[in-house]
């Protein structure tokens, strides 16, 4: 079953027809919140708040390991994430919708492995494609189906938060090869891989980077709702047609 993990700006689907609602504890701890399940246009998913229904966990205390344990156990093969972004490469802008190939990790301190000597034996997963490729492309045949432009490939940094970057810090990221940000693409990918779920992102760019573009002199957090309300909407167009191309 594919199952979706939505982030700020997509706490729930509109068109889910909801069948019930999962409370799960996991050997982690708690995931965000109870799992949703339903049907979008006949076909079952599974659906997650990262943040919590009522948006209230920070990036770096999302409980990445519990929330991709639960969704396993109930069943999920295939996870689309969906992430807002700030854009740094200089032909994206707000409003873009990008299907990430690539990641750089910045993040410190989370929960990253199951892998951790504990219940697990120390596994060194391949992560040098770190998204699905079938399930990036099944992304981007749904995007074609729904009629919504999506840009194919990019390299998306993790940084940690909550707080946003430097304008030197993104100068730093773009040297590195980064083309969006974003605070929850890791360890999410990554745990992702671990348990043998093929993962993939559909990443909203929701602003210009810190120091780019209309963010030159600061990001405006009042002007991203504005940019992601619609975004997700087509986010949304899309997923109703992926939901068809899985085979489930
Ligand atoms: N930086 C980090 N994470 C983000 C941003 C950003 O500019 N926009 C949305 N998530």
């Amino acid at each position: 079953m594919l199952a979706i993990i939505g982030g700020t700006g997509l706490t729930q689907l509109a068109n889910l027809e909801i069948t019930h609602r999962q409370v799960m504890r996991s050997p982690y701890g708690e995931p965000s919140g109870p799992i949703t399940f339903g049907r979008l246009r006949q076909h079952e998913v599974m659906f997650l708040a990262r943040h919590g229904y009522g948006q209230t966990i920070p990036p770096h205390e999302v409980n990445y390991r519990a929330n991709l344990w639960a969704l396993q156990e109930q069943g999920a093969k295939y996870v689309v994430s969906v992430a807002s972004v700030g854009c740094i490469r200089a032909d994206l802008s707000p409003g873009d919708i990008v299907v990430p190939d690539q990641i750089i990790d910045y993040t410190h301190g989370r929960a990253f492995t199951f892998f951790d000597g504990r219940d697990r034996l120390v596994q060194h997963i391949d992560f040098t494609h770190p998204y699905h490729p079938k399930l990036r492309q099944l992304i981007l045949d749904a995007a074609r189906h729904a009629n919504e432009t999506l840009l194919d490939g990019g390299v998306y940094a993790a940084t940690q938060g909550p707080r946003l970057e430097t304008a030197a810090e993104i100068n730093r990221l773009e040297r590195d090869g980064a083309d969006m940000v974003g605070m929850t693409g890791m360890p999410e990918a990554a745990l992702a891989r671990e348990l043998g779920m093929g993962y993939a992102a559909i990443a909203v760019v929701v602003n210009h980077a810190a120091g780019r573009g209309s963010s030159r002199d600061g990001v405006h957090m009042e002007s991203i709702s504005a940019v992601a309300q619609p975004a997700m909407a087509r986010v949304r167009n899309i997923l109703e047609c992926l939901v068809g191309l899985d085979g489930d």
